[in-house]
C-alpha cells in the first residue's frame, strides 16, 4: 500500500514587536529615509510587521510556532523523528538552527537539518520531508519556516527595508494511508544570484562584504510571476489535476499584486487566494505556514480540501506543493 504525507497541525508565531507602516515611516524619517503608508499599501499591501527583540532568534520563533503545531497535532516533542527547518536567517553560521531548535523542543535525537532556499524554503523543505516520509525514512516530522529579516534589512534603503518582518510557521507532517501531499515541482536557476541577495560571508574571524539584504525587487516581481504560474501547472500536471480543482491557493506573502497577477495566470477568484501579508509583510520561509496556520485557524481552510501551496525567493529559487489538507 502506498505511503502518504499528511499535515496533521500547524502554528505560527509572530514576536510581540509591531509597527505599522505608520511607525515605520517615523522611524526611517529620524533616519533622513523618506516613505509612506500610501506607497508602501499601494505597492505591496503590506500595513504592518513584527520585529523580534534582541537575543531572539529564528530557532526562538520557530520554537513557539513548533508548540502550537504540535499541540494541534496532539503530538509530543518525543513523537517527532525529522525536524526540518527552513531559514535564511539561522542562529549561527552552524550547526543548524534545527538542532538548535530541537534542543530547545527536547527531541533529542532526531534527525535536523536546515534547509537554505530563502522564500521558498518552506515548500523546499516540506517536499524533502514529503520524500522521507514516503520511503519510510521518517513517520512524524516537524516542518517550520522562521526567520528573523529584521536582522539583515538595511534601514538606509527604502526600496527594501518597509518590506520584511520576523515570524515563523510550522506543520507537522505524518505517515499516512490516506493521501496528503500529492505532488510537488522544485526549481533553481543560480544565474539570477545578483537580483535578490546578502552579499556577505564569515572570512578571517570578521564579515567581508555587505551583509545586508539586496534586491532588484522589479527583476524579482518580473520573474516571479511567470516562474509561479509554471510551478503551479508543472505541479497540477504531476498530481492529473487542474486549477479548477485548486480550492485554496496559499502563495509566499511578499506582495499583493504578485498574488493578484498569480491567481489571474490561474483563472482563481482572490476569494480563493489566503492573504496575510498586510498583517506581517514579508517573512521569507515563514510566510506560506504563517499564510497557511492562520487560514486554518480562522475556519478559512478546512481539512479535506485541496491547497496549492507555492513560493519563489533568492537563488533564483522557486517551487509548488498540491496537497490534501
Ligand atoms: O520574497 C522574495 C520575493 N521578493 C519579492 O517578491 C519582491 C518583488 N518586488 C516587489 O514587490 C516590487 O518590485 C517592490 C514592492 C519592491 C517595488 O514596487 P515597484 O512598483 O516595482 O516600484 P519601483 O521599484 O518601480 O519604484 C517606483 C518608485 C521609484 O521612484 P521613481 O524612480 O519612480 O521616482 C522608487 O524610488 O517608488 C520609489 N520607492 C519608494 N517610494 C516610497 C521605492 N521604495 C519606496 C518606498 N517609499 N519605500
Amino acid at each position: 500500500m502506498k505511503r502518504y504525507s499528511r499535515i496533521t497541525g500547524t502554528g505560527s508565531f509572530l514576536p510581540p514587536r509591531r509597527l505599522t507602516n505608520a511607525d515605520l515611516v517615523t522611524e526611517l524619517a529620524g533616519r533622513g529615509v523618506e516613505t509612506s503608508d500610501d506607497w508602501i499599501v499601494e505597492r505591496t499591501g503590506i500595513r504592518a510587521r513584527h520585529f523580534a527583540s534582541d537575543g531572539v532568534f529564528s530557532s526562538d520563533l520557530g520554537l513557539e510556532a513548533a508548540k502550537n503545531a504540535l499541540a494541534a497535532a496532539g503530538r509530543s516533542a518525543k513523537d517527532i523523528d525529522l525536524i526540518i527547518v527552513a531559514t535564511s536567517t539561522p542562529d549561527m553560521v552552524f550547526p543548524s538552527t534545527a538542532c538548535i531548535l530541537q534542543n530547545k523542543l527536547g527531541a533529542n535525537g532526531c534527525a535536523a537539518f536546515d534547509v537554505q532556499a530563502v522564500c521558498s524554503g518552506f515548500v523546499y523543505a516540506l517536499a524533502v520531508a514529503d520524500s522521507m516520509i514516503q520511503t519510510g525514512a521518517a513517520n512524524c516530522a516537524l516542518v517550520v519556516g522562521a526567520e528573523v529579516f529584521s536582522r539583515i534589512l538595511d534601514f538606509n534603503d527604502r526600496t527594501t527595508c518597509v518590506l520584511f518582518g520576523d515570524g515563523a510557521g510550522a506543520v507537522v507532517l505524518e505517515a499516512s494511508k490516506t493521501p496528503g501531499i500529492l505532488a510537488s515541482d522544485l526549481h533553481a536557476d543560480g544565474k539570477h544570484v545578483g537580483i535578490l541577495c546578502v552579499p556577505g560571508h564569515v572570512s578571517g574571524g570578521s564579515i567581508s562584504g555587505d551583509p545586508l539584504l539586496k534586491m532588484d525587487g522589479q527583476a524579482v516581481f518580473k520573474l516571479a510571476v511567470g516562474l509561479l504560474e509554471s510551478a503551479a501547472r508543472a505541479t497540477l500536471a504531476k498530481a492529473h489535476l487542474t486549477e479548477a480543482d485548486i480550492d485554496w491557493l496559499v502563495p509566499h506573502q511578499a506582495n499583493i499584486r504578485i498574488m493578484q497577477s498569480t491567481a489571474r495566470k490561474l483563472k482563481m477568484s482572490m476569494d480563493k487566494v489566503v492573504v496575510t501579508v498586510e498583517h506581517h509583510g514579508n517573512t521569507s520561509a515563514a510566510s506560506i505556514p504563517l499564510a497557511l496556520d492562520t487560514a486554518v485557524r480562522s475556519g478559512q481552510v478546512k481539512v479535506g480540501e485541496t491547497l496549492m501551496l507555492e513560493g519563489v525567493g533568492g537563488g533564483f529559487t522557486w517551487g509548488a506543493l498540491l496537497l490534501i489538507l
